[in-house]
């Protein structure tokens, strides 16, 4: 895995603006081209119309569709329907210029994969890549061609309910996965039928909102944002990227849909991006709300002139760009700049050519058992089995009963979790269905629901220590409901809501051993759980064939390999928490005056990094090819893991790396590799990263990226907790 801080992806990406990406130069100018060519015949009137997103489809809209006052449409799905609204555009309108639909591909399109942090808890790129080329290919085969997503925002805040979109609290994690879910959307040819256009989102920062409070603003020093916030979107737009999405966030007192230094300077000349950009939904209005524009007027100027080329739902490029360009306010050549933008994506997706498609193969395509099988696969390389005592999991064949307890045990639409899509519950197999198919013939399998997730009564719980009573093992399926994630699902208390705690309290009471099947958009607060019971699986929000993968990995068929993207808290009081801290001047001891609480550890329930396996894995030689190299130079680290346990498993291995004096102090550690491997009982392997300047440096006082001179930490282990340690210097020149 590359490293995405490294400086030198800048010269990768400033060669690749000279084309665009995802695209053959000569393409590109055949491309640029036609889009002169149109844009010279359009009026001013359907240059701005090109800019604006409305949502939804009615009789109003299809009249501005006619007069070439809509360029793009988002949740207008299904061939059918995109086809009949496609026709009005290219048929009826002047200049016949087809629409842009997009829509929220976020884990999946009808085929439902796990949430995002579930699946980049797989800590596997290219498994990612595959789930998103099937959103993708279901996307595109129903008329949407463009997704928003992937969301990269860094989020180390649980309260904050989009945690669940991500890829959790790492940039060098973060990066990998943008990277590859941008390569499983838009594919080589942005234009085949497999692909979809990528969005970037939320440019920039907001997963840092205060208090973890949705549309929150964010105040933070620009090292942060620069070595923390920007990586996985510079990693996205280096992936080839063609477009992003601006932020509903205040970054620094200026909103980042207006933001001339994150968007003009960064992202436009830094890195050169030639995409296109979204604003948030109504993002644009809301510069007027945040007190930052004076009315929509100013708003339309200042989101233009940050090149902000389409108003997602706000109307006000359509009500107010035509008039700031007549009365020379704005030039006729900054709009220019942004409808070739939007042009150029829908000439490099063939819609000139092809705006149709076709109903046949939607269906083929919708949920095919290829892509199930994905899901499947997806969801049980995303769980994290996170205690197992007493070796409880895997199930014998003959275990004799089960009580299967909770009350997203059989739930069918929860499990699809946030932002689905065009997900069905009826296509979900929920855990209890999952289990029954499993269980061997032998096995009883019994059933209640003891409460609902959100809500006070108990009268359930009875029923729950009845079957818990008389089985051999009680699985217990609990968690959050799905719109208690994702947008507007910020929470102040991070334990299980309603009475679920109860309820396990409950079940706990029989002395029947339990396994704590934990389904989440988040981290949850869950001590007494891993104080009480002895197995914990955190199954996130799986997906369509959750039910399935949970019976998988409950008797062993796959053995689990999932680690944690995000630390979890041991309270809420401990958030934001994350393992790439900052030492402190009195880091914790038993003196009073030292960084710490009075009433709760410093450290999380479960590390950044963790997650157990059915097997054991021993590490040994760790191995570095130099004691000492050159500021600009490079060296290895190796290691040797060997499964020691009696099943084949998959292992992630973690790179991490401390510069222990710098002219700006370092953190404790960072995740500067990993790479997955899968050992047979008794195989080893030896696994090797190399450490170079992208690794080793930061940016310093000047914002320029530097290796200094130095001792150097180097760990390759298991979790941000644990592993080999080693040490090295970085001489001077
Ligand atoms: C608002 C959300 O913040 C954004 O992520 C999403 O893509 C748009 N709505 C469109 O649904």
């Amino acid at each position: 895995m590359r490293p995405c801080r490294d400086p030198s992806r800048f010269a990768i990406v400033l060669l690749l603006s000279c084309s665009l990406p995802g695209t053959a130069s000569s393409q590109t100018g055949a491309i640029d081209q036609r889009v002169d060519d149109l844009l010279s015949r359009m009026t001013l009137e359907e240059k701005v119309g090109q800019l604006v997103q409305y949502s939804g489809f009615n009789e109003e809209r299809a009249a501005a569709i006619r007069e070439g006052r809509v360029g793009s449409l988002l949740n207008v799905t299904g061939a059918e329907n995109t086809n009949r609204v496609q026709r009005i555009a290219v048929e009826e309108s002047r200049l016949g210029i087809p629409l842009l639909f997009g829509l929220d591909v976020i884990h999946g399109y009808r085929t439902i994969f796990p949430i995002p942090l579930a699946t980049a808890s797989s800590w596997d790129p290219e498994l990612v890549t595959a789930i998103e080329t099937i959103a993708a290919r279901e996307a595109r085969a129903s008329g949407v061609h463009w997704t928003f997503a992937p969301m990269v925002d860094i989020a180390r805040d649980p309260r904050w309910g989009r945690i669940a979109e991500g890829a959790g609290e790492d940039p060098y994690l973060g990066a990998a996965m943008a990277a590859a879910r941008v390569r499983g959307f838009q594919g080589d040819d942005v234009a085949s039928p497999d692909h979809i256009i990528a969005c970037l989102k939320h440019y920039v920062a907001y997963g840092a909102a205060v208090g973890g409070r949705d549309y929150n603003s964010v105040d933070m020093s620009e090292r942060s944002l620069r070595g923390i916030y920007l990586p996985p979107f510079k990693a996205g737009v280096a992936a080839g990227a063609l477009s992003l999405m601006s932020g509903f966030n205040l970054l620094n007192g200026v909103p980042a849909t207006a933001n001339t230094f994150t968007i003009n300077r960064v992202l436009r000349d830094e890195w050169g991006f030639a995409g296109f950009i979204v604003s948030d939904w109504n993002s644009v209005g809301e510069l007027i709300s945040h007190g930052y524009a004076a009315d929509a007027r100013d708003a339309a100027r200042l989101a233009l002139e940050a090149t902000i080329d389409m108003d997602m739902m706000g109307d006000i490029y359509a009500r107010q760009l035509a008039d700031l360009v007549r009365d020379n306010v704005v030039s006729e050549t900054l709009l220019d700049e942004s409808v070739r933008r939007v042009l150029r994506a829908k000439f490099m997706l063939g819609l000139f050519d092809d705006p149709y498609v076709d109903r046949g193969t939607e269906t083929a395509v919708i949920l095919r058992d290829d892509h199930v099988a994905a899901a499947r696969d997806a969801a049980r390389k995303s769980m994290v089995l996170l205690k197992n005592d007493g070796a409880l999991l895997p199930f014998s064949e003959d275990i004799g009963s089960i009580a299967v307890i909770g009350p997203l045990a059989d739930n069918q639409t929860d499990l699809l979790g946030s932002w689905h899509a065009r997900g069905r519950p009826e296509d979900m197999v929920t855990v209890l269905a999952g289990i029954r198919r499993r269980a061997a013939p032998t096995t009883t399998v019994t059933y209640a629901r003891g409460s609902t997730v959100t809500g006070v009564e108990t009268d359930g719980f009875a029923e729950a220590v009845e079957v818990a009573r008389n089985a051999d093992v009680a699985i217990v399926v609990v968690g959050e409901r799905e719109f208690e994630t994702g947008e507007a699902a910020s929470r102040t208390r991070l334990g299980l809501p309603g009475v679920q705690q109860d309820l396990i309290e409950a079940v706990h009471q029989t002395g029947t051993p339990i396994v704590a099947l934990i389904m989440s958009g988040r981290p949850l607060a869950i001590p007494w759980l891993a104080a009480n019971v002895p197995a914990i699986l955190q199954a996130w929000h799986p997906g369509i064939q959750g039910g399935n993968a949970v019976a998988d990995l409950l008797w062993g068929d796959f053995n689990p390999s999932g680690k944690l993207t995000v630390s979890f808290p041991r309270s809420v009081g401990q958030v934001p928490i994350y393992y790439s801290r900052d030492i402190t001047g009195r880091p914790p001891t038993n003196e009073r005056y030292t960084s710490k609480y009075l009433d709760s550890p410093n450290t999380p329930l479960y590390p950044f990094g963790y997650g157990l396996s059915y097997t054991t894995f021993e590490y040994g030689d760790l191995v570095l090819s130099a004691d000492t190299i050159a500021p600009g130079g490079t060296m290895t680290v190796s290691a040797t893991v060997r499964n020691t346990g009696d099943v084949a498993g998959a292992e992630v291995v973690q790179l991490y790396v401390r510069d222990l004096v710098a002219s700006v102090v370092r953190p404790v550690k960072e995740l500067e590799g990993f790479t997955k491997v899968f050992l047979e009982p008794g195989e080893a392997q030896t696994v090797q990263f190399t450490l170079g300047p992208g690794e080793l440096g930061f940016y310093d006082r000047d914002m320029q990226w530097v290796v200094e001179p130095g001792d150097f930490k180097v760990w390759i282990g298991w979790s941000s907790d644990e592993g080999l340690e080693g040490s090295f210097v970085v001489g001077a020149d």
